[in-house]
């Protein structure tokens, strides 16, 4: 996203209730496109994620030769190529802010007969792009990255094998890229990773017709399986949901509904914190289940408590920690994370960015290599914060209004619409104070 001026004030105070709905979830909706793409015969996806970053992942499919037409926003028809029917693409792929997009293409792309090069902003320019490049050139792919980080050049025309891999880190995103080539390598993929990360691309996977087997922490793939288009329903992001969430148990008088939310248990480690910290959150699974659970949740205010994170929960909840570092601001007495050094290499240094914010809502804290320690307070001062143009900065921030005794701003804020358009008309409608400058 261009921009940095746009800003976020927020009115201090005030409660939340009602019901809401929040936007596709972005982890499922880049997958749907560049499995899509990869099939043969058309896949219709609904309740996709029209952000910004999985738009960039839809115009680099565009430009590497796939069709895609739109229904409406929210739906995609993705007229499948096949294994082998991409084509090279004119100039360098831009990627935006999106991880996942490039991560994830990454893996799509090494077996690929032709080169390409992966961009994005000033963001993912930083971003470690070695966890993915590593393994596959141990699978025989040639890449190059600056430093680690993009331009990724990828040189297209190796012959990739299917290797056995630990993941040094539990990532999706590497698991993701490296069963994406392991598709388009000879022999088996055997990926094994530390702790659980989300299993969406494994889901998907099966529901495209691909074979996996999953032996405790090991998932293996056949190379040379080929993918059937499929019919696809996103449910509403839970990362997403989690601002209202949080906002529901700091502020919710009578309850706060949150309706269509993908509930894969690899995602709702917010929950389980949450409720150890003394939530009252319900959960109401809906009755047909496709390829991922979905449930209405139900938040009312509760008096929260400080607790030490659970290090297990970490990944179950990576992109959660903003809003959870604010409802542990709002909770009484300490709250411990650590094993949580993966959130220093998100869109932005995330751990830094709430230690930050942390200080001007007048927060004790203490910013540790892998993790925060700090202690809750009844209510914040108000101030200035500085999103650092991260999205889930931003909306953490915004949720932290509803205890301040004045005026919140939150700079650089345009970058919410990667992953969460419409946020300031669905939390205005939730009653929270906000405008945007
Ligand atoms: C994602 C995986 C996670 C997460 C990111 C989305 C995915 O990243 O933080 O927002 O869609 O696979 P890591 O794989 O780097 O943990």
């Amino acid at each position: 996203m261009s921009g940095g001026t746009l800003r976020y004030r927020l009115g201090g105070g005030g409660t939340v209730g009602g019901e809401l709905t929040v936007p596709g979830d972005k982890s499922i909706s880049h997958r749907a496109l560049m499995l899509g793409a990869i099939a043969t015969g058309t896949t219709h996806v609904r309740g996709f994620l029209a952000g910004e970053d999985c738009l960039a992942t839809a115009r680099a499919l565009e430009a590497l030769g796939v069709r895609l037409s739109w229904p409406s926003a929210t739906e995609v028809n993705i007229c499948g190529v096949g294994a082998r029917g991409l084509t090279a693409p004119a100039s360098p792929l831009d990627l935006g802010n999106a991880g996942t997009a490039i991560r994830l293409l990454m893996g799509l792309l090494a077996p690929q007969p032709f080169g390409c090069t992966l961009i994005g902003d000033a963001s993912l320019m930083r971003r470690p792009m070695e966890r993915v490049a590593a393994p596959l050139r141990q699978m025989g792919a040639r890449i190059d990255t600056r430093d680690g980080r993009p331009p990724v050049v990828l040189h297209g025309g190796a012959r990739l094998r299917g290797i056995d891999y630990a993941l040094p880190v539990a990532s999706a995103q590497v698991k993701s890229a490296l069963l994406l080539a392991g598709l388009g390598a000879h022999g088996t993929t055997r990926l094994t990773e530390p702790a659980p990360s989300r299993d969406h691309t494994e889901r998907m996977l099966r529901a495209f017709g691909a074979h996996l087997t999953q032996q405790g922490r090991t998932v293996s793939l056949e190379g040379g399986q080929a993918l059937r288009g499929a019919e696809l329903e996103v449910p509403g992001d839970f990362s997403s949901a989690a601002f209202f969430l949080v906002a529901g148990a700091l502020a919710a008088d009578t309850a706060l509904v949150v309706r269509n939310v993908g509930i894969n248990p690899t995602r709702t480690g917010l929950i389980e914190i949450l409720r150890l910290m003394g939530a009252d959150i319900r959960v109401r699974p809906h009755a047909a289940e496709s390829t991922e659970p979905v449930a209405d949740l139900e938040v009312r205010r509760s008096a929260l408590r400080g607790i030490e994170v659970p290090e297990a929960l970490v990944p179950l909840a990576i992109d959660e920690f903003p809003v959870l570092f604010i409802a542990a601001a709002a909770a009484r007495g300490e709250t411990q994370v650590s094993g949580a050094a993966e959130l220093r290499v998100k869109e932005s240094d995330r751990l830094a960015a709430v230690a930050e914010g942390l200080a001007v809502l007048g927060v004790e804290h203490a910013l540790r290599p892998d993790g925060l320690w700090l202690r809750g307070r009844e209510r914040f001062r108000g101030g200035v914060i500085d999103s650092r143009g991260d999205h889930r900065i931003a909306m953490a921030f915004a949720v932290a209004a509803l205890r301040a005794d004045a005026p919140l701003e939150i700079g650089d804020v345009a970058n919410v619409a990667t992953s969460f358009p419409g946020f300031e008309a669905t939390a205005r409608a939730a009653g929270l104070q906000i405008e945007a400058l």
